[in-house]
């Protein structure tokens, strides 16, 4: 067939349009928005960053991972509920922060000294009462992915802290857990909850006298440059749990989400493979910043502190929930 000048440039500026629009086609990237209020260098920052990276390597570019550190997209009770509204699409707030959810049963970590250490912690995180906490979850609307170590806390202030008395009368800021609450009040503590993302101020400014977190929080936000001292009571935890909007999960392509698991796997395995070291290392620099004076605990001065604050279990037992303290205990050792 001959085609006539005006037809055939007609065709041609077709085809030319359907080229980019060709190139057009290709489907843009499932983008995650992964919101945190932690610095960059924290095991939750790495570990976040490292899911990132695999998360967009393994999809090979169809998951793009925005991480938002240092409460840079939203502030802890912000965060929560751009979840649900799936504003964002992950997260992986403190165990501390789950109450306002409806999930109270969280709070079991924030009991004083119900851990002495990691491999005690694993045993619930890693076992059936770790996977049955995060499954209350999904009638909120959200999933549990697993959950990241950070470390074991220690109280900083403006004066030294020996004794559980020394704490008579401090404004100590907290998360927002009727646990946390409790224990500060265990010891004459008047507890103030503020986000995380206020903190450095309200110790610069004097709104709060002291606060306790993990060292890595501590040295990250340079709160020891605004803390005379810091004690080394590693009195309680604080770790996380990688939260997802269900909606979202459960919508994504089942080999994208395959991957996705995968990834948060491995990210899983470094987050709690580095928390500890972490801590160490930021104690090591607050100590060696010369800005904060460390006072270690005798065994005896120790025990004190855990008797001291050992009736936050008694009194909280209705807020948690029996069953789910006895399995903790079960789990670990621990004798009230
Ligand atoms: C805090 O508010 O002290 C912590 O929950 C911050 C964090 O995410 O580690």
């Amino acid at each position: 067939m001959k085609l006539n000048g005006c037809f055939k440039s007609l065709i041609l500026g077709a085809v030319a349009l359907a080229l980019p629009m060709t190139a057009l086609a290709a489907p843009a990237p499932i983008i995650i928005k992964f919101s945190h209020v932690v610095a960059n260098e924290t095991p939750k920052g790495q570990a976040a960053n490292y899911f990132k990276k695999l998360a967009e390597e393994r999809t090979k570019g169809r998951v793009k991972v925005e991480v938002y550190p240092n409460s840079q997209l939203f502030k802890d009770k912000e965060e929560m509920e751009a979840l649900q509204m799936g504003s964002v699409q992950m997260l992986a707030p403190s165990l501390a922060k789950f109450a306002p959810l409806g999930v109270k049963e969280f709070e079991v970590f924030d009991l004083p000294f119900i851990f002495d250490d990691y491999a005690e912690l694993h045993k619930v995180t890693q076992g059936p009462l770790g996977a049955k906490l995060l499954h209350k979850l999904e009638a909120k609307g959200i999933m549990g992915l697993g959950y990241w170590d950070n470390g074991f806390k220690v109280m900083s202030a403006n004066k030294p802290i020996h004794k559980p008395e020394d704490m008579r009368g401090l404004k100590m800021r907290i998360q927002s857990s009727k646990v946390l609450d409790s224990q500060m009040r265990s010891v004459g503590a008047i507890p103030q909850v503020l986000a995380f993302s206020e903190v450095y101020q309200a110790l610069q400014t004097g709104v709060v006298d002291g606060t306790e977190n993990p060292p890595s929080n501590l040295y990250t936000q340079k709160m020891h440059e605004v803390q005379k001292y810091v004690t080394l009571t590693n009195h309680g935890y604080l770790g996380y749990a990688v939260l997802v909007n269900k909606k979202f999960w459960m919508g994504l392509p089942a080999d994208i989400r395959t991957i996705l698991d995968g990834a948060m796997k491995d990210a899983t395995i470094f987050a709690n493979s580095v928390a500890k070291k972490d801590n160490d290392e930021a104690l090591a620099a607050v100590k060696k910043s010369g800005r904060s004076q460390l006072i270690e605990l005798t065994p005896q001065e120790r025990a004190a502190w855990r008797k001291a604050m050992d009736k936050t279990h008694k009194d909280n037992m209705g807020r948690i929930g029996a069953e789910v303290m006895k399995d903790v205990y079960d789990a670990t050792g621990y004798k009230p």
